[in-house]
């Protein structure tokens, strides 16, 4: 695994303020339940696993998912998962492996020089008719307003190569005024420091295709 494959993520090193972001981004699960739905049984591979939070919440008796992830502070060696340490470039596992894949929020974001080779390993690693899921921002919602950067992603880079893109509207919720500006202010700064409430509106996308 090379180092400089690894994008920089805060989460290690904060990991309280990953901890309000797991739990307050899709407070309603409707993001876990768009890949409960769409995954097989199997082996599954989780590509940029964090902390394992959505490998947890979406494996079950006959879905065994790996949760592959290449920072070592991020790991979380106390829940109970099957860790894979690697990066979407360069995937330690045999051809056709896999039943599916899925990325949420990790790697294949706008810009990444990579991403077609992270695309390759992936179709490379899951068997013929799986999916491959990415989901990331949709943008244009209140949540992302609050940033200078625009972090939503490129609907047209996905559909160009044969993604079908699905919808979600979930919500940021946080537990307080107070937990809201802690994450929001760490995120977006000033604009994030004087937010006067707990739920914000936030539009994801899941990407998906079927590998030939
Ligand atoms: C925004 S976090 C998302 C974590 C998790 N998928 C989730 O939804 O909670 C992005 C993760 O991607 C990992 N990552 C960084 N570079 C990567 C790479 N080249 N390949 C795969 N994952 C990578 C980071 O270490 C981090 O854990």
């Amino acid at each position: 695994m090379k180092q400089s494959d690894i994008i920089p993520f805060y989460g290690g090193k904060y990991p309280e303020l990953f901890e309000i972001e797991r739990r307050c981004m899709d407070r309603e699960g409707k993001v876990i339940d768009f890949l409960n739905s769409s995954l097989p049984n199997g082996k599954i591979l989780d590509i940029g696993a964090g902390n394992g939070f959505t490998a947890e919440k979406v494996m079950h008796s006959s879905r065994q998912i790996i949760a592959m992830e290449p920072d070592d502070n991020m790991i979380d060696q106390h829940k109970d998962l099957v860790w894979a340490k690697g990066t979407a470039q360069h995937i330690p596992f045999h051809s056709n492996t896999f039943e599916a894949a899925y990325a949420t929020w990790a790697f294949f974001f706008n810009g990444i020089p990579d991403l077609d080779q992270g695309l390759k390993e992936a179709k490379r690693v899951v068997k013929s008719g799986g999916d491959i899921i990415i989901v990331d921002n949709y943008g244009h919602d209140e949540f992302l307003s609050y940033s200078k950067q625009n972090l939503s992603s490129d609907s047209k880079m996905w559909t160009e190569r044969g993604f079908t893109a699905h919808f979600i509207e979930t919500a940021f919720i946080f537990d307080s005024v107070e937990e809201a500006r802690t994450l929001l202010s760490f995120y977006f700064g000033e604009a994030g420091q004087t937010v006067e409430k707990t739920t914000f509106e936030y539009k994801v996308v899941a990407y998906t295709k079927q590998v030939e």
